[in-house]
């Protein structure tokens, strides 16, 4: 990561990282200040939780998650975490030491589900099942056991690790498709409604380089290795296009992104609104859903019928990059 004979912004000791679109190298110290700074940012423009929040932050034994965590924690918020095993194979048992790792060293608590032994399905079987890609079933089940996690728990907010990069990788294909349901939903908070606990993503300011660095200084250990059956995704495409450009103007990335929120939050908080529609409890689980069963109990029972599907046979051309 050193950058060889560059001096830091803001001290001139030997800079670790350069960052292209600040036009400045930091020092450990200070990319650590600037992480913590444009998470505070971020917390504070978007109103996103105050000190007495009680948080739960989904983590998936990534940089991000790890690090949002990390940061809340040294910050002084009141943070748990909470994991979800996926059943994708070898990536989930990883995944899932590290996220234990980390908060027993750290002596944090940790809420943890896994969807075979709770709900009979693991997300291969669930993608083979609903002849879907892997990721429409394994957000599905995410976002459900998020919120009836948050609210059996009592928490004020969902915290999850979404950095720039994604956001602005999303934001392109939302765009690319006008997609203006979607386009609400990417606000970087979205307010408690008809049962759902609020949603921040105080990691918007920062790039997964930035992530990434945090994690190296502080010593977090975590997954590199990305969900072997997510490869191919159209985001991780878009990601590719951004960074290309990026490479060639600095910044335009945070620009994209950024800009989109200041200019468009006011117009899509309407559409959020309306996009609620009527919303009453799932019979099964008690969810609010717009249809009589939610669609995270119609999932379980369609995937918890099928039999179990190894995740080699999911990884087709997708698993081989
Ligand atoms: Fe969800 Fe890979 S982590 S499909
Ligand atoms: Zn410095
Ligand atoms: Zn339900």
């Amino acid at each position: 990561m050193a950058v060889s004979g560059s001096k830091c912004k803001s001290c001139k000791a030997p800079a670790v990282i350069d960052l292209p679109r600040h036009n400045a190298n930091f020092c450990a110290e200070h990319l650590l200040q600037l992480c913590r700074r444009q998470m505070a940012k971020a917390i504070d423009d978007y109103d996103m939780f105050g000190p007495d929040d009680h948080i739960l932050v989904a983590v998936s034994g990534g940089k991000d998650s790890l690090a949002i965590w990390d940061m809340l924690i040294e910050a002084g918020y009141r943070a748990d975490g909470f994991y979800v095993g996926l059943g994708i194979g070898e990536y989930s048992e990883e995944s899932g030491q590290y996220v234990r790792a980390f908060a027993e060293q750290r002596g944090l608590t940790l809420l943890t589900v896994d969807l075979r032994d709770e709900y009979g399905y693991d997300i291969p079987t669930a993608a083979r099942a609903t002849k879907r890609v892997p990721c429409s079933s394994c957000g599905m089940s995410k976002r459900h056991l998020f919120d009836k996690a948050a609210k059996d728990g009592g928490y004020d907010v969902v915290v999850t690790g979404h950095n720039l990069d994604d956001e602005a990788a999303v934001l392109l294909g939302n765009v690319l498709h006008w997609d203006v349901n979607y386009l609400a939903r990417q606000l970087p908070v979205l307010e408690a409604r008809n049962g759902f606990p609020r949603k921040a993503k105080p990691l918007v300011r920062l790039t997964e380089r930035e992530t990434a660095a945090w994690c190296l200084i502080r010593g977090i250990d975590y997954l590199v290795e990305e969900c072997p059956i997510a490869a191919g995704n159209r985001h991780l495409h878009h990601k590719d296009i951004l960074n290309a450009i990026e490479q060639e103007s600095p910044s335009t990335k945070a620009a994209f992104y950024l800009n989109f929120i200041e200019n468009m939050s006011p117009l899509l908080a309407e559409t959020t609104a309306a996009a609620q529609g009527e919303l009453h409890h799932c019979e099964r689980c008690g969810a609010p859903t717009t249809g009589e069963v939610c669609a995270f109990c119609r999932l379980v029972a369609t995937a918890g019928a099928h039999e179990p599907v190894p995740v080699e046979l999911v990884l087709g051309k997708r698993g081989r990059r």
